[in-house]
């Protein structure tokens, strides 16, 4: 059998897209995963069955191994025994104002895991592990004054732990490249929705509340806007530059979808896909949240042919319709 590819986070809300999409290419795909506590783990055995579910007429696509990728050890001897032929990083703890709790375990199981990854990616370039694609985030831009964001743009204040350890990705990506010439692609996604959403994520959480009869709460005065970008663009855009890494090196590319919303419009959206009215409670913005985040995506178009074609009505019908059925 050709050797797999490997999916780091693979339970996860993007990891399982992902693994969904190399599986229908008929592309043998292993994922790893710890189940890390940050949302329940019932929601990513959820995932996993999902995955293993699109993989039934050919289940030698898919293998899922329990590791943790903070253990050194752990992850060398995961190289050794599957001799991946490249892998996809999306492991993480994600999300922004749980870091501010937790800075030490968002370094840990952002930055040390990466480093292991790259590391042991590296010790198995020469093995036929061909390159490694991170998912980084559009945190790294923090409040930069001038929108859209570019990828030349000047990324040395992030204002979350969270976007700090997933700059410091970028730069032991580019270190990494640098000492052994392995293609690294770095990805910022830009606020991913859709079905299997992160349950702490505000899209999931104002849709079934909305549709319950519950109030949301809106951090500020709605006025802050975010580049929501469904899931099937992002994983598209992953596979693209899976393909193209080779040719580049070291590339960021940002993965958007080059239309911000603001929270106001965000939530009557949400109200017309539901079919009822959103009872708002006003709260004061949140530590660590940037005002706004919008993909410059001329890079990404030009070089990946990467284009987010959902929008954000049909995006979330997908994702509503989803949550009623699961
Ligand atoms: N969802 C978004 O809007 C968004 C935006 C920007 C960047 N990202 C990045 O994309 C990636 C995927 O995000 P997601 O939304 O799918 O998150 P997710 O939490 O659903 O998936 C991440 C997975 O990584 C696993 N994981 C965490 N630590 C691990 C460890 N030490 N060993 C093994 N597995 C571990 C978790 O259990 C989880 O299943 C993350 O790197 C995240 O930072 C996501």
């Amino acid at each position: 059998m050709s050797r797999p590819i490997l999916i780091t986070g693979a339970a996860g809300f993007i990891g399982s897209h992902v693994a969904e999409a190399l599986i229908a290419r008929g592309i043998s795909v292993v994922g790893v995963d710890n189940f890390d506590a940050m949302y329940a783990t019932h929601f990513k055995k959820q995932n996993l069955s999902d995955v293993e579910q699109s993989a039934r007429h050919a289940p030698e696509l898919f293998r899922f191994i329990d590791a943790d990728i903070t253990d050194a050890n752990a992850v060398n001897e995961l190289f050794t025994l599957l001799q991946p032929s490249g892998v996809i990083h999306l492991a993480a703890r994600a999300g922004v104002r749980p870091s501010i709790e937790d800075p030490a375990g968002y370094m840990k199981a952002n930055v040390l895991a990466t480093a292991n990854i790259l590391h042991a990616s590296g010790m198995h370039n020469a093995h036929g592990c061909s390159r490694v694609v991170c998912a980084s985030s559009s945190s790294v831009y923090g409040n930069c004054p001038v929108a859209p964001f570019h990828e030349e743009m000047d990324v040395s204040t992030p204002i979350s732990p969270y976007a700090a350890s997933k700059r410091a990705n970028e730069l032991q990506a580019f270190t990494h490249h640098h000492l052994t010439g392995q293609p690294v692609a770095m990805l910022r996604f830009f606020t991913v929705y859709g079905p299997r959403q992160r349950p702490d994520l505000a899209i999931n959480k104002f849709l079934s509340r909305v549709a319950r009869g519950e109030s949301i709460e809106m951090f500020g005065d709605g006025h802050t806007s975010r580049d929501y970008t469904f899931v099937n663009d992002i994983v598209r855009g992953v596979l693209s530059a899976y393909e193209a890494i080779p040719t580049h090196g070291y590339r960021v590319w940002n993965l958007g979808s080059d239309r911000p919303t603001t929270l106001n419009d965000l939530i009557s959206a949400i109200s017309t896909t539901v079919g009822k009215p959103a009872q708002i409670v006003h709260k004061p913005m949140q530590q660590g949240d940037v005002e706004r985040t919008w993909a410059d995506l001329s890079r990404s178009a030009k070089e990946l042919q990467y284009r987010a074609t959902t929008t954000l009505a049909d995006g979330l019908a997908a994702q509503y319709e989803w949550m009623k059925r699961s």
